[in-house]
């Protein structure tokens, strides 16, 4: 499921409550560690990095991300960042000196986010990440029940676990809850393009899903659950 940074780059900051939210708390869950260096794995706009730095202000900044859009407006906000334009799955990360890694909501796009952890922590000292859990968005997705649509593959927290458990060990982690309620079908439909998440879907499927969104004309709140957790 492509991130699309197209749209995401010019509109994400004023429409990304729930990264900016999530951002702040998942910062202030590291430990009081003395970092000299760190990264920011899919950073997007920078909004972990500015939290980071605020926390840390001393520690050297790299910022990555398969996106250089996005990465334009991150190193606006962060001049002195190191910028690597990649696929983090694909990045070697021995070429880099950090002591800490993050990656806020960033992860979900991953094809193998249990191989992508187990890298990290090759390299990483921790390893602070959030994801959205799989009661994500249920009452948006509940308006397309009835069509075939490819789903995000988020996890339950105990898949996540699950994952963590057999490379990492927990320092700390929490679950949020973040909700906003939208007028309609379609202003929520607009919220994920935004913010870039998008499905890539054939024609036939783009016309029942305008239908339904046309029909469905009360109020609908997204519910982003997430879970939050700094690793070693
Ligand atoms: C929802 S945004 C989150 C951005 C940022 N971490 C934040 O807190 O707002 C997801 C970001 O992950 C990036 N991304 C997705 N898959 C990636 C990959 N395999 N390697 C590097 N970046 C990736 C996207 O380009 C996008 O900027």
């Amino acid at each position: 499921m492509p991130f699309d940074t197209a749209i995401a780059a010019l509109n994400y900051d004023e429409h990304a409550f729930a990264q900016k939210h999530s951002a702040k708390e998942l910062v202030e869950m590291l430990p009081n560690d003395n970092f000299v260096s760190f990264v920011d794995i899919g950073a997007g706009t920078g909004f972990a990095t500015v939290e980071v730095k605020k926390r840390f202000p001393s520690a050297e900044v790299t910022l990555i991300d398969s996106s250089s859009k996005m990465l334009q407006i991150a190193k606006a906000k962060v001049p002195d960042a190191t910028i690597i334009n990649t696929d983090a799955e694909i990045f070697d990360f021995a070429s880099l000196h950090f002591d800490l890694a993050i990656a806020n909501l960033s992860v979900q796009w991953f094809k193998n986010f249990e191989l992508f952890l187990e890298k990290i922590l090759a390299h990483a000292k921790y390893f602070a990440f959030s994801v959205p859990l799989k009661s994500s968005f249920a009452d948006y997705m509940d308006i397309f029940k009835d069509v075939d649509i490819p789903r995000m593959n988020l996890y339950t927290q105990n898949e996540v676990l699950h994952i963590i458990r057999s490379s990492a060990e927990i320092v700390t982690a929490k679950q949020l809850m973040i909700a906003k309620t939208y007028p309609n079908a379609i202003e929520a439909c607009r919220h994920f393009r935004n913010i870039g998440a998008t499905i890539p879907i054939n024609t036939a499927t783009q016309s029942k899903i305008a239908v339904i969104l046309k029909s469905h004309k009360s109020p609908i709140t997204l519910r982003y659950d997430l879970f939050l957790c700094v690793t070693r």
